[in-house]
């Protein structure tokens, strides 16, 4: 077994939050700045840390290849993958939306398309409701997507709304709050317990410190 716990952190918008994050719990790293090797560790040496696209986290996670991993609940909801979830980290705050072109009336349309880089999560909403829907599976970017008449909406994640605004869009609907989850491998939870509390412990101290 190795003596350090191994966690996976998700690669860009949350990655900065959660090196700060960990740095609050007193997990001090370099977040493996200016180097391409892929792993990373902390200056106690308790800890080793990979760097991997969010959706890759928790499959690393749920099939024991990381002890451990920092996804947004998006990804969790998105992919269903079998992960216990401990502790939110309060980080990375925003919401799943569907949101159309201002003044659009969606109800009036008995065929949504809808563009989304979450297909599963947008087709269990709508399927919910027994609206029926064309998935249009987007890698980014989709906002532009009722602009260019590819899709009737969007389903996508939205922080300050900014993005929306300046295309021209507007939420029609929130579908789920959305926040950074700290996630734990089944087997890690009991073989590396021990060394999962005490993380758990740190963060959720800096998380839900009162004055
Ligand atoms: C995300 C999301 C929205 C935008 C929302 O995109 O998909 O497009 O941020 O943020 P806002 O409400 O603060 O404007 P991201 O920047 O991750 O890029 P992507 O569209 O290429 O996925």
């Amino acid at each position: 077994m190795r003596s350090t716990l191994l966690i996976a952190l998700p690669k860009g918008r949350l990655f900065d939050a959660a090196i700060g994050l960990l740095q609050r719990a007193g997990v001090e790293t370099d977040g493996g700045v200016g180097s391409r090797k892929l792993t990373f560790t902390d200056k106690g040496g308790q800890y080793e840390f990979v760097a991997l696209k969010p959706a890759d986290v928790p499959v690393y996670v749920e099939s024991g290849a990381v002890d451990a991993g920092i996804v947004g609940s998006d990804v969790l909801r998105e992919l269903e993958c079998d992960v216990n979830e401990p502790l939110d980290l309060r980080i990375g705050l925003c919401r799943l939306a569907v949101a159309a072109i201002e003044g659009s009336d969606l109800t009036a349309l008995d065929h949504l398309r809808i563009a989304t880089k979450y297909p599963r999560t947008a087709t269990r909403f709508f399927s919910a409701r027994h609206q029926h829907t064309h998935i249009v599976r987007l890698e980014g970017s989709v906002e532009i997507a009722p602009i260019l008449g590819l899709a009737d909406a969007i389903v996508d994640l939205v922080e300050t709304g900014r993005t929306l605004k300046e295309n021209g869009l507007g939420i029609v609907e929130e579908i789920a709050p959305v926040s950074a989850k700290f996630v734990v491998n089944r087997t890690a939870m009991k073989t590396r317990n021990t060394a999962v509390r005490k993380l758990i412990t740190s963060l959720d101290k800096v998380i839900y410190a009162h004055p």
